[in-house]
């Protein structure tokens, strides 16, 4: 099986990106599995600090070494937003292939110098480190931020020097959460360039990458939710970043919350003496894995590229 070090040359060298899908069960993580299987996709699976304390620090790592066996697929477990050098650390020493330290919200010497810890310690085991640069409004596990503060070009170059981080993330224009945008959904491509032309070759990641399909939310609300005004990142979009940019990671997690509440609302409503949570839990790993395998077909270019 390849490594993800392959994939991260291999993504930049022909144009697709790795779909790096959030879990927090078992259900959403063999959904995941099951739509990378259908589209021959590798991939990341994420957990964030919440889903971390959520799983339980003694199952995350069983429960993702099973599905990868089982599954047999280029899967790599990454650590989402971590906020602490401890919280890093703890994810390396149980086996992750992959954390990203958090110091987006920190002064930019703090930031290097938390990464920079980071890198020193994970590198030793092998495991690669994504840093962030610049705030995506919107909220970030525990921390929210109203404003976007762009990732500064040549900041980044001098950060990825300092640091040694193996990627970047950048804001640019997209946010966390199902509301995205309240006007025009716009992305700073131009930013982008400038970011590529300091650090070329350099993989980029994209957080907030959710597209919030209107079909999900249309069927949350017909079955007694209430997400209105919900809006995500257009495809267009995202697909000019993974083929023409250096965006090799692209982060999602909203949409496959969206998906998992439309099954489950739309199963509740209609089955209304239903006790049974595997009923609508076989439903929704099902959605979830056309939803996935669509999105690496449509989006991430990442077709049978195992
Ligand atoms: O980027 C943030 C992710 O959507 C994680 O969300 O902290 O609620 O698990 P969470
Ligand atoms: P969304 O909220 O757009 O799914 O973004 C998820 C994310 O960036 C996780 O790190
Ligand atoms: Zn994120």
């Amino acid at each position: 099986m390849k490594s993800l070090e392959f994939y991260y040359k291999d993504c930049l060298k022909n144009g697709y990106a790795l779909g790096a899908y959030n879990f927090v069960n078992l259900e959403i993580l063999k959904g995941i599995c099951s739509g990378c299987l259908m589209s021959k996709s590798p991939c990341l699976a994420s957990v964030s600090e919440g889903a971390f304390s959520y799983l339980g620090e003694d199952f995350v790592m069983p429960i993702f070494r099973t599905a990868k066996e089982h599954y047999n697929l280029p899967i790599f477990l990454h650590l989402d937003h971590g906020k602490s050098f401890e919280m890093c650390k703890k994810a390396v020493d149980l086996g992750f292939d992959s954390v990203m330290i958090d110091g987006s919200g920190l002064s930019f010497e703090k930031n290097v110098k938390l990464t920079k810890k980071v890198v020193d310690y994970a590198h030793k085991k092998n495991v690669f480190v994504e840093a962030e640069l610049g705030v995506l409004a919107g909220v970030e596990d525990k921390i929210s931020a109203s404003e976007h503060i762009y990732t500064d070009p040549k900041q980044a170059k001098l950060f990825v020097e300092k640091t040694g981080c193996d990627s970047l993330a950048v804001a640019i224009g997209t946010s966390h959460g199902a509301y995205k945008f309240k006007g025009d959904a716009i992305l700073r491509f131009d930013i982008l360039s400038e970011i590529e032309k300091e650090l070329p070759n350099f993989p980029l990641v994209l957080h907030g990458a959710s597209t919030v399909p209107q079909k999900y939310v249309e069927e949350i609300n017909k079955f007694g939710g209430e997400v209105t005004g919900a809006k995500g990142v257009e495809e267009k979009l995202l697909k000019e970043a993974t083929t023409k940019h250096n965006i090799f990671k692209i982060n999602t997690d909203t949409d496959i919350r969206l998906v998992y509440f439309a099954v489950l609302r739309k199963h509740l409503f209609k089955n209304k003496n239903n006790i049974d949570l595997r009923k609508f839990n076989n439903e929704a790993i099902k959605e979830i894995a056309d939803y996935v395998s669509k999105r690496n077909e449509d989006i991430f270019n990442s077709v049978n590229r195992i």
